[in-house]
């Protein structure tokens, strides 16, 4: 399916945004600075001409910078037919399976997969195909959760009615759960992490160039709508912290990576 570009640039008040809605949603904390550096990686490293991406599982929100999209021609594959119908920034939609769906080579700039690999039961298929697509010296922007957190623990070994009931009841996401709303089925294939998914990359000629583990969204968004509940969290998570080898924070439930193809 073909689309004319649906970029809304503007706020609510009328005035030029400097930032993607998905970005400005983020309470304020790590998971916002590190989108923030992600972007400032792309905007300096692309090439200033126009942009041809994939948004791998793109769904109907972009995490991508507003001067990056401006120039870009987006296309997206999704495996969900109502989030397929409700992306209005791609120019090309595509229903389809990342695991199988392929591009002639050397086809995009930039492929980003953001919240998707979790979802994903073969995620070595998924990135086989982005490397392929890509052209020398492009970007893969990879945001996934970390299935070594405290929340990446959690999510992996409870059932999808207890993450449904998690986005309505402790977010307050009354649609979680609907036909095309998240939550989305997880699988956490091992590439997930993010020493396997170096290791990939190390073998698959990509470069990291910039990686970041960041406490979870999810922290800052209870601690300001169930401060009680955060509070009991937070003190569980530094018990564990204390507890556990090694200087890690369990609440370190997110990451960025970015690959350059060499
Ligand atoms: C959590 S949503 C993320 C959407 C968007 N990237 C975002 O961050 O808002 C996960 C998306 O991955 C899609 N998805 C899951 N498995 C997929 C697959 N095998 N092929 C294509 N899309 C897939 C889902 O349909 C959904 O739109």
């Amino acid at each position: 399916m073909n689309k004319m570009a649906a970029l809304d640039f503007s706020s609510s008040t009328g005035a030029v945004q400097a930032h993607p809605q998905s970005l400005l949603d983020l309470p304020h904390g790590e998971a916002r600075q590190s989108l923030l550096t992600v972007h400032s990686i792309l905007e300096a490293r692309l090439p200033k001409a126009p942009l041809a991406i994939y948004e791998a599982g793109g769904g109907s929100t972009s995490f991508l910078p507003l001067s990056v999209l401006g120039r870009a021609h987006v296309t997206v594959v999704d495996i969900d037919e109502d989030q397929i119908r409700n992306n209005t920034y791609a120019q090309q939609t595509i229903l389809g399976d990342i695991q199988t769906h392929r591009f002639p080579p050397d086809s995009f700039d930039l492929v980003i997969c953001y919240n998707v690999i979790e979802h994903v039961p073969d995620v070595d298929a998924a990135l086989r195909g982005f490397c392929q697509s890509i052209k020398r010296g492009g970007l893969i922007l990879i945001g996934a959760p970390n299935p070594r957190s405290l929340s990446g623990v959690v999510t992996k070994y409870s059932p999808h009615w207890f993450h449904v009931w998690f986005y309505r009841h402790v977010r307050g996401d009354k649609k979680a759960g609907l036909p095309g709303q998240a939550p989305f089925p997880t699988h956490f294939h091992p590439l997930v992490t993010l020493a396997n998914l170096e290791a990939f990359a190390k073998l698959n000629g990509l470069q990291v160039i910039y990686k970041k583990e960041y406490e979870s969204p999810r922290y800052p968004e209870m601690r300001k709508r169930m401060p009680m509940l955060a509070r009991l969290i937070d003190v569980g998570a530094k018990i564990l912290n204390a507890l556990l080898p090694g200087k890690r924070d369990v609440r370190h439930g997110d990451y960025h990576v970015i690959l350059r193809k060499l």
